[in-house]
C-alpha cells in the first residue's frame, strides 16, 4: 500500500479488539523501525510495549477519554531534547503510523497519557533523552476504511500563495494529518517551488501544552508533505531560511520541489 493509500484510511482509533496483533505483524513494524528517516540527527530512540498494560493501568483514575485510550500495544518515543527535536518525534511517529495503517492496524496519537515520573519506573530511557509522547495501537474495534470526509480546514485557509494545481495532492495530504486536539496549526505559504511552513502560535499560558504538541504536529505534517510529494514523483529539499518571520506565527523549515 502507498504513503497516500495510508493517509487515506488513517484515523484515530480509540477502540480496539483485545487480540494482540500477530506476531508477523508485530515483527514488520519492528523491522520497519529500521528503515525510518529522521528530519534532523537529533537522538531519539522508539521503545515497544508489547504488553500493553504496563502502560494502560497508569490510566486508572483518569476520567478524560480523550487520555484514557486503552489498547493492546504502545509505542513510546524518547528523545534528546534540543532545538527541533519535537518536530523530529512527530516526523519519525507519523512513518510508523502510517506503516501501522498499511498493515492493516489502527493507531492513535497520545499526548497526554502518562508522566516522565511514571515513564522513568517502566521502561529505561537512553541517557541524556526523555519520553515525548505514546503511539497505542492494535486491531480496530471497527474496520479502517478510506475517509472521505473529515473535520478539517478547507485548503485556502491556511495556505497562502500562488497553489499550483500539482502541489494539491500535496496539500491535501497535508489536509488530512492528524493533530493535537485536531488544531491543525500548520500554515503555508507558497514561492514559486517552494512551501515555508510556520506554526499558529498561541499566547495563553494554558495553551503551553498544546504548543509543545502542535510542534510534534508540524513534524507530522512535514512527514505527509514529503512522503507524498516523493510518491507522485517530486523531488524534495528541506532548508531553513533564518530571515523569514510572520506576526503571530513560528517559522519551521521550507521545502523546495523539483521534478
Ligand atoms: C500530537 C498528537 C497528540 C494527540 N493526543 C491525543 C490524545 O491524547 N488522546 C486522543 O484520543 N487523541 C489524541 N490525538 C488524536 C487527535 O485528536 C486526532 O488526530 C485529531 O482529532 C484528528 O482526527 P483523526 O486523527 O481521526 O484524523 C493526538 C494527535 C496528535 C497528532
Amino acid at each position: 500500500m502507498s504513503n497516500i493509500e495510508a493517509m487515506n484510511l488513517r484515523r484515530s482509533v480509540r477502540r480496539y479488539t483485545d487480540q494482540p496483533i500477530s506476531r508477523s505483524h508485530m515483527d514488520a513494524i519492528k523491522w520497519f523501525v529500521t528503515e525510518i528517516s529522521p528530519l534532523n540527527d537529533i537522538p531519539f530512540d522508539i521503545i515497544f510495549f508489547e504488553n500493553g498494560k504496563l502502560i494502560s493501568e497508569s490510566f486508572k483514575g483518569i476520567a478524560n477519554m480523550y487520555s484514557k485510550v486503552i489498547a493492546p500495544h504502545y509505542i513510546a518515543i524518547t528523545s534528546k531534547e534540543a532545538p527541533g527535536y519535537l518536530e523530529n518525534v512527530g516526523f519519525i511517529g507519523e512513518q510508523l503510523v502510517l506503516k501501522l495503517t498499511a498493515l492493516g492496524i489502527g493507531s492513535c496519537w497520545l499526548g497526554r497519557s502518562i508522566e516522565q515520573k511514571y515513564f522513568n519506573q517502566i521502561s529505561s530511557i537512553k541517557t541524556n533523552q526523555s519520553y515525548v509522547i505514546l503511539i497505542s495501537f492494535g486491531y480496530a474495534m471497527e474496520d479502517l476504511y478510506p475517509i472521505s470526509k473529515r473535520n478539517r480546514l478547507n485548503i485556502e485557509d491556511f495556505v497562502q500563495g500562488d497553489i499550483k494545481e500539482n502541489f494539491m495532492p500535496i496539500l491535501n495530504a497535508l489536509r488530512i494529518a492528524p493533530s493535537a486536539v485536531n488544531s491543525q496549526p500548520w500554515r503555508i505559504f507558497i514561492e514559486k517551488n517552494t512551501m515555508h511552513l510556520y506554526m499558529k502560535t498561541k499566547n495563553f499560558i494554558t495553551e503551553k501544552l498544546l504548543a509543545r504538541m502542535n510542534l510534534i504536529d508540524m513534524g507530522i505534517g512535514i512527514c505527509h508533505i514529503i512522503k507524498c510529494a516523493e510518491e507522485i514523483g517530486f523531488k524534495t529539499s528541506i532548508f531553513k531560511d533564518t530571515t523569514l518571520s510572520k506576526r503571530n506565527l513560528k517559522y519551521i523549515l521550507s521545502v523546495k520541489f523539483s521534478n
